[in-house]
This record gives structure tokens, C-alpha cells and sequence, in this order.
């Protein structure tokens, strides 16, 4: 059957293991210099590789669309101003025209039901490229990042500080599949989704790595060798703005937290930063790998169609 990227916790440990490798694939590839095999180049030659986003994007669009030209296949991105959705058509029938005439389909949108009727619809495989809930396609950049700088990803420990959303969601759950213990600290008031707590439980038992939560920075932080945050307002919640800056006002990552690091820490974020998150000598610094993550979103987007869309065309 017809095989989506939803989430990190849809897949198993070695699938998982496998799109990150073959995302480094890639990467050596092109840093090669040499021109990739018509095998590579023609595989989406004719095709369309269309982008339905109902929310702004700078990294997931141009990722998505540099590895739908990788393959050979013409990019669309259809942005929430340029199409009916939503205004004079549905869900559904968008679903069935738009998978009719593409290869498949990276879909951001607001909540994790739409993605789940769009795969329920499709005819074509959907790519995650954020929901609320989700977004597999950052978690898949960030192992291959954390694996590139610390070579091993087996006993490294990383801490969250940070909200409790689609980003950790992913990253979590990639993160003890990879062997890499989690401690998340989210504001008062702020707690993980339970499924995610559930599913992380199953993870840790396969590997043994650990995960706890709390409201604790410093603790999370704690000879932590990767420190992670993400934006405190994500999209879609502008109106709690004001309320969320105030509940996450003792949660900037700052030199003085990261003195309880590991000596060998980086700090990580998926992008868009604001300064209200993590102070400008942390994130320009010396241990800060937030560049090279960004970058590896490309790869990460061209292992997802070479698993999910590749087989299927
Ligand atoms: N990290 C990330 O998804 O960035 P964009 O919102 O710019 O795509
Ligand atoms: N949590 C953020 C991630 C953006 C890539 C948001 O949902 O806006």
C-alpha cells in the first residue's frame, strides 16, 4: 500500500536508521561535485512534486523543492492565497484533484487531522512538512546533524527546553530511537502529549535510552551534549503570544545555562529564531550547529522522497 510520512513514531527503529543514512548518502553525493547517476536525476523526470502549505516556510519549502530538482521533478508550490482550499473548496476534493496529476504531495498545515485526511484521500504519498503535532522531516535532520558532529549518537544525552509541540514531538522520539537520551523541560502549565509520552516509553524499552519531563531548564541542561530549543509562539498561536513570552520567561538558553553542559555541547534549533529563545553569543557561538542543521534539511527531504515517494511512482 501506499506508504506516508506522518510521523517518527510511524516508523521503526531501523527505518528510521535508514533515512538518516541514506540523507548522509546524498549529502556526500553532492558535496562530491560529481554529476549523480541518471538513476538519481530521471527518477521524478516529467513529474510534478507539489507543496500544499497553508503556513509560511522558509527551510521545509526550499528543502522540498531543491530535492524535487535533485530527482528531476518539477516543483509546484501551492500556498494558501493561491488555491481554492479552504475558500471555495474542500479538503477532500482538493486531496483527489491535486494527487491526480502529482508524485506527491509535502503538506503543512494547521492541525494533525488534516494530515490524516489527506492521507485517507491521497492517491499519492503525503509528506508531513509540519502540522501541529508533528514534523518527522526536522527530526530526520537533526539525528543526521547529531551524528555528523558527534560521530556516535548511542549515550549522548539532549535536553529540551522549550515548548511542547510538533518539533520535540518528532525530535524525541527520533532521539531515543538513535540512542540518545531526552530530558525535556517545558514551562509550568506546559506538559508533553500523552501519546508521545506513550510512544517514547515503547522507544526507550527498545533501546534503552532514557526520557524524562520536567519544568526545569537546569536540570534538563545538566551534562547535556546537545541543547535544543524552537520558538515560543509557534504559528497559528499569535493571539496567546503575550501569555506564552510571560510563561517562558525564565526558559532562554543563555551561556549561564549552558555551563552545565557537557564540555562538548552544541546547541541546536530548527529555525526561525528569535532572541527571546537563546541569547545572540550562544547561537552565533562557538558551539552552535544551527547553520549546518539548516542546511541538512535538504537531504533530509531527499531521503523522504527517495523512501516514500520513489517506490510508489
Ligand atoms: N524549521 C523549519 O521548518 O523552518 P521553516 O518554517 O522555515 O520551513
Ligand atoms: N513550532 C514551530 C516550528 C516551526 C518550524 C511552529 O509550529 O511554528
Amino acid at each position: 500500500g501506499l506508504k506516508h510520512l506522518v510521523s517518527i513514531s510511524d516508523l521503526s527503529t531501523s527505518e528510521f536508521a535508514s533515512l538518516v543514512d541514506r540523507a548522509a548518502y546524498h549529502k556526500k553525493l553532492i558535496k562530491s561535485g560529481e554529476p549523480v547517476g541518471s538513476e538519481i536525476s530521471d527518477a521524478l523526470k516529467g513529474k510534478l512534486v507539489t507543496l500544499m502549505f497553508s503556513k509560511r516556510s522558509t527551510r521545509t519549502r526550499v528543502s522540498s523543492e531543491g530535492a524535487a530538482v535533485y530527482f528531476g521533478g518539477h516543483p509546484m508550490f501551492l500556498g494558501k492565497d493561491d488555491i481554492q482550499l479552504g475558500v471555495n473548496e474542500s479538503l477532500y476534493d482538493t486531496t483527489r484533484i491535486i494527487s491526480s496529476m502529482t508524485s506527491c504531495i509535502f503538506a503543512r498545515v494547521n492541525s494533525h487531522s488534516e494530515i490524516q485526511q489527506l492521507c485517507q484521500h491521497s492517491s499519492v504519498p503525503i509528506i508531513n512538512s509540519l502540522c501541529d503535532t508533528y514534523h518527522p522531516l526536522q527530526a530526520i535532520c537533526d539525528i543526521l546533524t547529531i551524528k555528523e558532529t558527534f560521530g556516535e549518537t548511542k549515550g549522548l544525552k539532549l535536553a529540551w527546553v522549550g515548548d511542547a509541540n510538533n518539533v520535540i514531538n518528532d525530535l524525541a522520539i527520533a532521539a531515543l530511537k538513535s540512542g540518545i537520551s531526552v530530558s525535556i523541560a517545558n514551562p509550568e502549565g506546559i506538559t508533553m502529549n500523552p501519546t508521545i509520552l506513550e510512544a517514547a516509553k515503547l522507544v526507550s524499552e527498545e533501546t534503552g535510552a532514557t526520557l524524562e519531563t520536567s519544568h526545569d531548564p537546569k536540570k534538563a541542561c545538566k551534562d547535556a551534549n546537545i541543547i535544543v530549543t524552537d520558538t515560543f509562539v509557534s504559528m497559528g498561536e499569535e493571539a496567546q503570544k503575550q501569555q506564552k513570552l510571560k510563561q517562558f520567561a525564565s526558559f532562554q538558553v543563555s551561556s549561564e545555562l549552558t555551563k552545565l553542559a557537557a564540555a562538548n555541547w552544541k546547541f541546536m534549533h530548527c529555525l526561525p529564531r528569535h532572541a527571546e529563545e537563546v541569547t545572540d553569543e550562544v547561537f552565533y557561538g562557538k558551539n552552535s550547529i544551527v547553520f549546518e542543521e539548516g542546511e541538512n534539511r535538504l537531504y533530509a527531504a531527499i531521503a523522504a522522497i527517495e523512501h516514500f515517494v520513489l517506490p510508489s511512482k
